[in-house]
């Protein structure tokens, strides 16, 4: 049983900091994150190759560049690796995008999902993942601005876990910073060749979004093989689904299925109109949002999932992140100080908004009061209870403390939440969009969800499955799920 994981951490800070001390002395710098037991030690003595040089916690450096970030990004890649990136918002509908709101809540946990599914294709192709920021989805215009992976997901620990170095964009080119007034006007235009995976029956590849202007590329895309495609009941040329181990033997470096250079170019690049055909070195994909292992679509859903056992479990937050996540906690608890350490507690996720499609078959009075539809917080409250009554007869340990997150903006709804003794994270008060922008608001829930020891969440809200996996596979906690459908 591993619920006191949060503390054990906190007292090896100790610990921790005469490593970094040492460490940064010995031009290990950035390998610091990742010394948390013995066995690391094996690993960086293993992987010393990997930091001989001094500078490597100042400059970014990265085993698998050249160098700094290049204005070119092949300027920096190595000649004997191979590399593979993404980009996407192909999961979000023009149904969510109607809602900017919305819109901002789910981006985190769809990209999250892509850039996992990315990694994992690396992961099966010996290919090092060049991960891109997240970015306001294309048609939005946002001031929620360009975050860098690596500032949200630990890719130290994520680089351990995966025996494999991972980089962020940034890490290879040299591109605008989060902080940059106009993050979307590259110095430098790279051609590229790209496959897509969009469906049969569509000509028109994932081109124009964020992300690919403020990397500064123009890329043509190629369709992929039939063969790499799910089957279900769709009809073969609307399938959108792609199956991860096909495209690896699409992609492997060596000996792959198919000979790129023999495919026709489906889209010429927009910009110079080049018609590459799919890069051998640097394997890129315009959307693995509908990717899967094979069994299932979806599959992140799953228990089973593969990418979420291979990478999703790995992608820990930031020290950044987490402090940030701390302060907010304890202004939540009504701790004394924004340090004091949050009591063990239980987290409730309650999806409403968006979700109001999953009531449509309920009986429906006239005005959609929060009750008519959505279940009612006593539904919560009894899954509450039981958790809080689990942890007590199962772990022995007593957790009266209660943390709310909802989308839901009624005062009336906050009031009875308020009203029972549960807690939440006021963002308006706490002004988080003002001090970190948009992002922020559901990274800092994410974070702050990871600690719960029991876990409440609403049936089939990836942002409830995600907060569930974390609190069972990082803190061996207990989660249940209150279902929309049947308001229980
Ligand atoms: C690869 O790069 C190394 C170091 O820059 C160089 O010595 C070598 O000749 C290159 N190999 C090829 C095949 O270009
Ligand atoms: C959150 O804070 C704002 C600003 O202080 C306040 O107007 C609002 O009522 C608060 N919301 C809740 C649910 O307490």
């Amino acid at each position: 049983m591993s619920l006191g994981c949060g503390r054990s951490r906190r007292s090896s800070l100790f610990l921790r900091g005469l490593f970094f001390m040492v460490a940064v002395f010995l031009g290990l710098g950035y390998l610091f994150p990742v010394l948390d037991s013995v066995k690391d030690l094996k690993f960086v003595a293993s992987s010393l190759s990997f930091c001989n040089d001094p500078a490597a916690s100042t400059v970014k450096r990265r085993p698998s560049v050249k160098g700094s970030p290049t204005k070119n990004f092949r300027d920096n890649l190595l000649n004997d690796t191979y590399y593979i990136t993404g980009w996407a918002s192909g999961g979000l509908t023009n149904a969510v995008m109607n809602f900017v709101r919305t819109l901002l809540r789910a981006l985190p946990r769809v990209l999250t999902n892509v850039q996992a599914n990315m990694i994992y294709l690396g992961k099966l192709t010996d290919r090092v993942p060049i991960v891109p920021p997240f970015a306001p989805a294309q048609h939005i215009s946002s001031t929620a601005g360009i975050i860098p992976f690596g500032d949200i997901f630990d890719l130290p620990v994520l680089r351990k876990a995966l025996e494999m170095d991972v980089l962020d964009w940034r890490e290879v080119k040299d591109i605008a910073s989060r902080d940059d007034s106009d993050p979307y006007s590259p110095d430098e235009i790279d051609e590229l060749g790209c496959w897509t995976t969009i469906k049969e029956s569509s000509r028109d590849p994932a081109t124009g979004n964020n992300i690919i202007r403020h990397l500064g590329l123009d890329n043509s895309y190629t369709r992929l093989p039939p063969s790499v495609r799910l089957t279900t009941d769709m009809p073969a040329k609307d399938e959108p689904h792609v199956i991860l181990p096909h495209l690896a033997s699409v992609i492997f470096p060596v000996e792959p299925l198919i000979d790129a250079e023999s495919t026709t170019v489906l889209t010429p690049a927009p910009r110079s109109g080049h018609v590459r055909p799919p890069d051998h070195q640097l394997s890129c994909f315009d959307s693995l949002y509908y990717a899967s292992s094979g069994p299932k679509p979806f599959e992140w859903e799953r228990s089973w999932s593969p990418v979420w056992r291979t990478v999703g479990r790995h992608l820990r937050f930031t020290a950044a992140m987490e402090e940030i996540a701390s302060a907010y906690m304890a202004r939540a608890f009504k701790l004394s100080t924004p340090t004091e350490k949050a009591p063990p507690f239980v987290a409730v996720h309650i999806r409403r908004g968006d979700f109001v499609g999953q009531c449509k078959s309920l009986p429906k009075t006239k005005t959609l009061e929060e009750d008519d539809c959505f279940p009612s917080l006593f539904a919560y409250e009894k899954h509450v209870e039981d958790t809080i009554e689990d942890l007590w007869l199962v772990h022995d340990i007593y957790v009266p403390n209660v943390i709310v997150m909802s989308d839901e903006t009624s005062p009336s709804f906050w009031s009875k939440v308020r009203e029972r003794g549960w807690f939440f994270v006021n963002h308006t008060e706490a002004a988080t969009a003002e001090r970190y922008g948009e992002w922020y608001l559901p990274l800092i829930d994410t974070v702050i969800q990871s600690h719960a020891v029991g876990f409440v969440g609403t049936k089939s809200s990836t942002f409830s499955l995600l907060g569930e996996r974390r609190v069972q596979d990082w803190n061996g906690g207990i989660v249940r799920e209150v279902s929309i459908r049947d308001s229980r």
